[in-house]
């Protein structure tokens, strides 16, 4: 583990632990405030970040930044990261080899930031951080305490673009997020 952020981004730039190293334009590290209370943890880049080097930047991106507006959540005052920081081919789901190779970046992410609440957008974070054993549709909206860290599971914002009736679920777990925080 590294002790300071310019350590770890160092450590990544030449970063080829897994296949997603081969095609990759951009590492999407993490972006945001590096001591915020709150941090998001999405699933990979897709081909906006990819090119951008930044994280939800393209149309999930830009829904999740219209809910934070909604609720008055300021992207600058989160951090945001993903489980893999290289692009999946194809916006396929990372596979394990690859989570496996990218989680002690994420880790050291959250050592860095001591966050008090992660908020885990779909079950990809899910399973990698919580469980295998976990299912998104059971523990979306459910609180997780775990090693002094309250986790709340919610939809990916790609989900609210093929599901308009998941966006007031969506909207709802950000409330709970900002009701969390005031009671910690
Ligand atoms: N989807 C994700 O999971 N992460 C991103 O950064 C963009 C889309």
């Amino acid at each position: 583990m590294f002790e300071t952020w310019e350590e770890l981004e160092n450590s990544i730039i030449n970063c080829q632990k897994c296949k997603l190293s081969l095609n990759r334009n951009n590492i999407v590290f993490g972006t945001g405030k590096k001591d915020a209370k709150i941090m998001f943890i999405g699933e990979g880049p897709g081909a906006d970040e990819d090119m951008q080097g930044e994280p939800f930047v393209g149309k999930a991106g830009k829904l999740m930044d219209m809910a934070f507006t909604a609720v008055g959540i300021k992207r600058e005052e989160v951090y945001i990261a993903n489980v893999v920081k290289c692009r999946p081919p194809a916006n396929r789901n990372p596979e394990k080899d690859e989570a496996v190779a990218c989680l002690n970046y994420l880790r050291n992410q959250v050592i860095l930031v001591k966050p008090q609440i992660i908020v885990l957008l779909g079950s990809v974070a899910l399973k990698n951080i919580l469980g295998e054993e976990l299912a998104i549709t059971a523990s979306r909206g459910k609180w997780f305490e775990k090693k002094g860290i309250w986790y709340l599971p919610t939809w990916h914002p790609a989900a609210l673009l093929r599901d308009e009736n998941k966006k007031a679920d969506f909207i709802k777990d950000l409330q709970l997020i900002l009701e969390k925080e005031k009671e910690i």
